[in-house]
């Protein structure tokens, strides 16, 4: 017999093969989004984000019940408004779609853990994340000022953690001051921290009627190109007060992911957006990948470096019975 290296023992049955498995995915793991908007009994399917739908509060409330059957402890929420302006009024209302949604949610179903998207692309009749000036830039401290009045109003209503997504300088501290002032001292930011300019948003943005107007997001979402600036951006974040930081995309930045947990020690949440999940959800629908491609996406992730996910197929998953 010849002496050599021998792997394959230790793939020999599926026992062995659990016993030596290096990662795994649990729904501890998992961020379910959701979409809001205004109006009664509307849960209506999105045409390029199959198995995602919007709800009204009162089905939101249902969706929530219907998630924690199954398991899931986390959702991520996304408010579509009934009316946009110039700065976004609509996001820091009283009465403001997110508002109501968290206020309906910790009212029925205190237990679900409620994570709100803070950003201004959906509420603006331009479509960017911020205030514009009179040449159409987005002005960034102009635009703090209004993240943190949405920041405050999430967390009056009852939201559990704040996950600003807007790119601008600086917005972490001001947003963990204002925050603070308001006596919201243990409400956790999980910022946006690398967060580039992709194509994968193409989905989302019909979701959430949130594509600019005119332009792009290039002057303040990340250039596809860099590695080493996405690090300082987690950097400044970490400094500013981020509890939680998110690298978007996930499956075209897996080397970020890898990078930022290698580097830093907060928990490291991958997003894995829009076109990552109908890319693949497409691609199973007819019948071209099999379905277990999902698991094997989502793992790389896990084995990437991430300690969490955000990912519109955690419900799905959970009703397969293939994460629990
Ligand atoms: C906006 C925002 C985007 C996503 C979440 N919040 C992207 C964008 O339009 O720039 C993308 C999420 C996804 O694609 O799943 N700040
Ligand atoms: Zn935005």
């Amino acid at each position: 017999m010849i002496n050599i290296n021998r792997t394959r023992r230790l793939r020999k049955n599926s026992a062995i093969r659990a016993m030596v498995r290096e990662t795994s995915i649990s729904l501890d793991d998992f961020i379910y989004p959701l979409f809001v908007v205004e109006g009664e009994g509307i849960k209506r399917e999105i045409e390029s984000m199959k198995g995602n739908y919007h709800f009204s509060v009162d089905m939101l409330v249902k969706e929530v019940e219907e998630l924690l059957a199954l398991g899931i402890k986390s959702v991520l929420l996304f408010g579509i408004p009934g009316e946009k302006d110039e700065v976004g009024s609509a996001a820091f209302s009283d009465q403001g779609i997110i508002q109501k949604a968290v206020r309906a949610i910790k009212e029925h179903h205190p237990e679900m853990y409620v994570i709100t998207d803070l950003c201004m692309c959906e509420y603006t009749c331009h479509g960017h994340c911020g205030i514009l000036t009179d040449d159409k830039d987005v002005d960034n401290d102009k635009t703090l000022e209004y993240l943190g009045k949405i920041a405050v109003s999430h967390a009056k209503a009852g939201a559990d953690m704040i996950a600003p997504s807007d790119m601008m300088d600086g917005r972490v501290k001001y947003i963990r001051e204002e925050l603070d002032k308001e006596g919201f001292v243990n409400t956790p930011i999980m910022s946006y921290s690398a967060k580039y300019a992709s194509n994968y948003y193409g989905p989302f943005r019909d979701a959430a009627d949130s594509a600019p107007a005119f332009g792009d997001r290039k002057t303040y979402q990340m250039d596809p190109a860099n590695s080493r600036e996405a690090l300082r951006e987690i950097q400044y974040d970490i400094e500013e007060g981020a509890d939680l930081v998110i690298v978007k995309p996930a499956l075209a930045y897996l080397d970020i992911i890898r990078q930022a947990r290698d580097t830093f020690n907060v928990p490291i949440v991958a997003y894995n957006v829009s076109g990552e999940y109908s890319m693949l959800k497409l691609a199973v629908e007819n019948n071209i990948l099999s379905e277990d491609v999902i698991m094997e996406t989502l793992i790389s992730i896990k084995r990437a470096g991430a300690d969490l996910i955000i990912t519109y197929f955690a419900k799905e998953l959970a009703k397969l019975g293939l994460v629990r």
